[in-house]
């Protein structure tokens, strides 16, 4: 009789993640996860990595403390490297020379520390960078061992990864399938615009090579979702020729972001933020994007922040992105691959957001200790207080605290009475108004009845 999971030694374990690796077992992923788990550390890790893990074990994995009461739900963007193969013209998240990898200690108290919470229920880890497919898919099957010998068998554990898609090896697609990650690729719309901004190091284009990923990876079986950063040349091309082009490539679902500045050059006063998208640019552009859509692509292409946006506006369902959230400082971290815990990548370049370092201190300890988060908190209930202000209040819950941040440091204005979106949210209800039947049918397309939620 076949043994269950929980009976399989390490030597089972070996045998079958070695058939599963010459294609000859198909694993799910949750049985492909907890066979990792079954290794031994022997089997896994190098010699100053096995000395760290045992120094780990024999001190005894650190026990769940008052102190480091996180959220249920955490979000933690892994700096796994800083090293990349493009130079995208806004990009400040690449970095070169050594100490540009996480080591394997950061892994194991990033997965520790979060692991610990007595109140954390489920963790995304979002494996980020610079490019993570630079390295080896070892490094995942590293981090996947770490969870599997150190979560409770109450905590949900999710993986997914955010790739330029540039070089993507055949042994990185084989672990993407197994495990079904879900997977973001950048590409920021057709080459004559794309290949301006997304170059490599030799100033080469990147389109063609990430078309041909993508095909490698529908091949596979394997679904991901665009990101494409909106600067000014997409705002002047504009929606229609993007979303031709996304569907061209088989790209069917993707999501918008706007062109940010370098934050270094807001703190010292310079104001040299030409280069970037305003929020208030970006949601009328969103707004053009919105009526394209809706007309003529919504039964065809999915863009995460018009349909999240959408179906709140019309008391569906509450939307999911973390611009929205109102509370995304207590949930959302980056953790840099020296162990720094910081806010959302969005502020990068700013050290004050760097709430400490994993390898000194507790994250819970670190979170509680900043006065910048405190402060934040209460700039963001202050947003989020703007009822009698914004009509939309309860649903934006005073919008994205970085775009606080940008329109403080870059514009001077502390106080507004709408984060911005306003505009979109107008011309979504109107739409409903005027189109109920190509409204229902969208609806009816991502499985939504017309019953309201509130
Ligand atoms: C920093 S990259 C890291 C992951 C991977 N190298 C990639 O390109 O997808 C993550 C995302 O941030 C976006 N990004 C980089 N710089 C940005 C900026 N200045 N404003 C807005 N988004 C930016 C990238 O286009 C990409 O979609
Ligand atoms: S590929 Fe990603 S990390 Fe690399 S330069 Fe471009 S946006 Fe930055
Ligand atoms: S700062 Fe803005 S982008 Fe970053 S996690 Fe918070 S809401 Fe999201």
């Amino acid at each position: 009789m076949p043994k269950s999971l929980d009976e399989l030694s390490s030597d089972d374990a070996r045998k079958l993640l070695a058939l599963s690796k010459r294609g000859l077992l198909e694993l799910n992923a949750g049985s492909f996860a907890a066979l990792i788990g079954k290794l031994d550390a022997e089997d896994i890790l190098n010699s100053r990595e096995l000395e760290y893990w045992k120094s780990v074990a024999n001190n005894g994995p650190k026990l769940a403390s008052s102190s480091n009461r996180l959220a249920p739900t955490l979000v933690l963007v892994l700096k796994v490297t800083r090293l990349c193969n493009l130079r995208c013209s806004y990009c400040r998240s690449w970095a070169e020379g050594p100490d540009q990898v996480m080591s394997f200690p950061v892994m194991v108290e990033t997965v520790m520390q979060a692991v610990s919470s007595p109140t954390t229920k489920s963790i995304m880890f979002v494996l980020h960078g610079g490019e993570v497919t630079l390295l080896k898919p070892r490094v995942l099957e590293k981090l996947i061992w770490i969870q599997e010998k150190l979560r409770r068998p109450d905590q949900v554990i999710q993986n997914a990864v955010q790739t330029n898609a540039v070089s993507i090896s055949d042994d990185w697609i084989r672990l993407f399938k197994t495990l079904k990650m879900p997977i973001g690729i950048s590409l920021d719309g057709p080459p004559e615009l794309n290949d301006r901004v997304r170059v490599d190091k030799q100033g080469r284009p990147s389109s063609g090579r990430v078309a041909t990923n993508m095909v490698k990876l529908r091949e596979a079986g394997l679904s991901y979702g665009g990101l494409v950063v909106v600067g000014d040349e997409a705002i002047r091309i504009g929606a229609r020729p993007l979303f031709d082009y996304f569907l061209s490539v088989g790209l069917r679902n993707v999501d918008l972001l706007n062109e940010l500045p370098g934050n270094e050059a807001l703190q010292n006063g310079t104001h040299r933020c030409t280069n970037y998208v305003s929020f208030d640019v970006f949601v009328e552009f969103l707004v053009e994007c919105f009526r394209v859509w809706f007309s003529e692509y919504s039964d065809q292409l999915d863009i995460r922040c018009l349909t999240e946006l959408f179906l709140a506006a019309g008391k569906m369902a509450e939307p999911k992105s973390c611009l929205w959230s109102g509370d995304c400082l207590s949930k959302i971290f980056t953790i840099e691959a020296n162990g720094d815990l910081a806010a959302c990548d969005k502020y990068i370049g700013d050290r004050s957001f760097i709430y400490g370092n994993l390898l000194a201190g507790q994250m819970g300890d670190l979170i509680k200790s900043s006065k910048l988060i405190r402060a934040e908190a209460a700039a963001q209930e202050r947003a989020s207080d703007r009822a009698s202000t914004c009509k939309w209040n309860n649903l934006c819950h005073g919008g994205c605290p970085h775009d606080r941040y940008l329109f403080k440091n870059a514009a001077g204005i502390t106080d507004r009475s709408c984060c911005g979106l306003s505009p979109l949210l107008d011309a979504m209800c109107a739409a409903i108004e005027d189109h109920p039947e190509q409204y229902a049918q969208f609806l009816r397309a991502r499985g939504h009845a017309l019953r309201k939620t509130h």
